[in-house]
């Protein structure tokens, strides 16, 4: 037998031909041909997806019809021109200029399956929902489906730098090419477009938020410009990240002020050269006074002038302001949790209209597990941006599977309470808590040169689920995994079953092995790959893992409650009163607000430092488990991807092991008690884990000396 393979470009837009002979027969009878409306470039793209897509899962040519015969026919239709008879079928009522209707439609006249929309956009969205119909084997008998997306800008943030490296990118080098582009499309551009549009995904920021000015000279826009020609007729949108500082570095000003008129000026113009370029030009990302970036702070100024300068610059044209609040202080010694709240709450209501203030998920940054952001439902006059990361910088690498939308789903679906019970995340994000008029949501992007995108093979499944959650927060993670996974490899039960619970136990299992009971960030540092509980000789004390984890020989955790650091208050007074009682702390953010003993006893009875020795030992056998699953899963995929997986998960669980025993070890250097007898021994001693050096820790630049 020869070997089979998949490298997994396609990503889940795999139309392999349909397996069950009987459907497919079916499939081949509903949709013996194919209308298409005419008209602009959208259409061309809509045309040639029915065409591969069609053509792969229905292993025959596809036969485009000029005029409709509504007989046996697949019908891509704008709901202008429709017949009357078929418009009275479809109420657009609650359609988005974005959304779609997909229907079977059996009667006298028709026997068709039609997909109408107000816009071409929208008639895309609704084909690619088609032909995933298609992929997972669904009876198109009685369709009826009415989608409009619930978040306004979904998009992806890539931390690209121009030399093509990617900050905490772990597949490879950024797909953007500024050496062969303008005049050199790569098809990579098309294929992401697509991948992009297939989940609804209508926004890309193309570089780093720790930005390079030169991204704004002339030289780079025209190759800007041509990434964006090619993303139009997909519905996605061009950002950039705006350096704060450019007008010094590339306009020559000798200040970058946002009160100076000439820097207002310089912003203005700026933005026109863009948009003159670039029409249809989403806006600005800003990481600013964040991290050593350069902002507005540094002229004594605030955030607030500073986002709304640029909106300003950007409102003739229709630009946002997309504003980051991941802003933490060296010469701030409160709580860093608590910090970004401190900064932009109070401004609450003054932002110009056209400004996102975007947050990441956790008030610290994309641990494993954290408690939602305080901000979410405590601005209720400016719209906020949910900021995920969907490139695993605390979660593995590339190396580990560990599937993020359960992550995601959980931040979403926590309750801020701020204007009583079931008042979510996602309804902050979706806009419908505050009637926000305008709504977002970002992930960091995963996406690299590697052959498959992302690395991991699982890692699609992390881009794809972003995408369905930022069209609709409310979607169930399982769900989505089964999309991905029918889509991607095979409809057959015995795989799509046992895979799919397998990634939704990987993201506790990440939790148990890396950090249980509400640790975080003890991770080694600056590549953040591996454990580094132990640093603490950072310059700045919130860089150092002591500083979260707080461990001494009492015990261990960061007390934010009032007798702490009192970040809690933060929180709608129901969450405070919730996560600042032991009795109603979920054990999953115990040590995120609590100091406690080593010995306190945990609800199971057993000694804090006996859980949290027993959770570590649970990641580890979790993993475990994942391995045999996935050694049960090669009749069902191609031996490429199979052995891939499998090596990777060998990594997860030498990985899980380490965590496992790094962190074990050191904390019993203040615990000063035996690991509990579940436990696995320690496999080395704990200056073993300490002189571990990783000079080839992708994700930054490497130093080697
Ligand atoms: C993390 C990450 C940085 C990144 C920063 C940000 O701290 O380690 O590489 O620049 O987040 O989100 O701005």
């Amino acid at each position: 037998m020869s070997f089979s393979m998949d490298n997994g470009y396609n990503l889940w837009l795999n139309y392999s031909k349909i397996d069950d002979a009987s459907l497919l027969e079916t499939y081949r009878n509903q949709l013996q041909t194919v209308f298409v409306t005419d008209g602009g470039a959208t259409m061309d793209v809509i045309k040639r997806e029915l065409d591969r897509g069609l053509g792969g899962l229905l292993q025959q040519e596809v036969r485009f019809e000029p005029n409709p015969t509504f007989q046996n026919q697949l019908i891509v239709s704008r709901y202008a021109e429709l017949g009357e008879d078929l418009r009275t079928l479809v109420d657009p009522a609650d359609l988005t200029s974005e959304g779609y209707f997909i229907r079977t439609i059996e009667n006298k006249k028709h026997r068709m399956v039609l997909i109408t929309a107000q816009t071409d956009i929208g008639l895309l969205y609704g084909t690619f929902h088609f032909l995933r119909i298609l992929q997972m084997h669904q009876a198109l008998d009685g369709l009826q489906v009415m989608e409009s997306p619930k978040v306004d800008i979904r998009m992806l943030n890539h931390w690209d730098n121009l030399d093509r490296t990617v900050e905490r990118g772990y597949a490879g080098f950024s797909i953007w090419n500024w050496h062969t582009l303008p005049d050199y499309i790569d098809q990579r551009y098309i294929d992401y477009a697509r991948a992009n549009a297939s989940i609804g995904i209508n926004g890309t920021a193309l570089t780093n938020v720790n930005a390079n000015g030169l991204v704004l000279t002339p030289h780079y826009l025209e190759k800007v410009k041509a990434l964006a020609d090619v993303f139009r007729p997909y519905g996605l949108k061009v950002y950039l990240t705006a350096r704060f500082s450019a007008p010094i570095e590339i306009g020559g000003l000798k200040t970058a002020d946002p009160l100076d008129a000439d820097v207002i000026q310089w912003w203005k113009d700026k933005t026109k050269e863009i948009y003159d370029l670039i029409p249809d030009f989403g806006g600005f990302l800003v990481k600013a006074n964040s991290e050593g970036q350069p902002g507005p702070q540094n002229y004594g100024r605030t955030h607030l002038d500073g986002a709304n300068l640029l909106a300003d610059a950007l409102k003739p044209h229709e630009g946002v302001v997309i504003w980051r609040a991941f802003v933490y202080s060296e010469h701030d010694d409160t709580d860093r949790a608590k910090q970004a709240y401190s900064e932009f709450v109070p401004d609450d209501g003054k932002y110009r209209d056209n400004v996102l203030i975007q947050v990441k998920n956790g008030p610290i940054d994309f641990q494993p597990r954290e408690p939602f952001h305080p901000m979410f439902g405590a601005m209720p006059k400016t719209p906020l941006m949910m900021e995920f990361q969907i490139t695993k910088e605390y979660l593995g690498f590339a190396t580990h599977l560990v599937y993020l939308p359960k992550l995601f789903e959980e931040v979403l679906r926590s309750d801020t309470y701020q204007k009583g019970k079931g008042s979510t995340v996602a309804k902050v994000v979706d806009g419908s808590l505050n009637h926000k008029k305008v709504t977002g949501m970002a992930g960091v992007a995963n996406i690299g040169t590697d052959a498959n995108w992302t690395g991991h093979p699982f890692g699609q499944a992390d881009w794809y689920g972003f995408g369905r959650l930022a069209w609709d927060p409310y979607l169930d993670s399982g769900t989505i995994a089964e999309e991905w996974l029918r889509c991607t490899f095979t409809n057959n039960e015995n795989f799509v079953g046992p895979v799919k619970k397998m990634m939704l136990e990987s993201r506790e299992a990440v939790v148990n092995y890396m950090n249980p009971l509400g640790l975080h960030h003890m991770f080694d540092t600056g590549h953040h790959y591996g454990p580094g509980p132990w640093v603490d000789n950072l310059s700045r004390p919130e860089w150092n893992p002591v500083y979260y984890h707080k461990a001494d020989d009492e015990g261990i955790g960061f007390d934010r409650t009032k007798t702490g650091s009192d970040a809690l208050s933060q929180y709608a007074p129901e969450l405070g009163e919730k996560f600042g009682n032991l009795e109603t702390c979920p054990e999953e953010y115990l040590l995120w607000f609590h100091h406690l003993p080593w010995d306190y006893q945990l609800k199971n009875g057993r000694t804090l430092w006996d859980g949290l020795g027993i959770k570590y030992q649970q990641g580890v056998d979790q993993v475990g488990d994942m391995i045999k699953t996935w050694e049960d899963m090669k009749p069902f995929v191609d031996e490429y991807r199979h052995n891939q997986v499998s090596m990777l998960l060998g990594i997860q669980l030498k990985e899980a092991k380490w965590w496992r025993d790094a962190c074990m070890l050191y904390f019993q250097t203040y615990s000063k008690m035996d690991f509990p007898k579940e436990m696995e021994k320690p496999e080395n001693t704990l200056e073993h884990y300490k002189s571990l050096q990783f000079p080839f820790a992708p994700g930054i630049r490497p130093t080697w000396n």
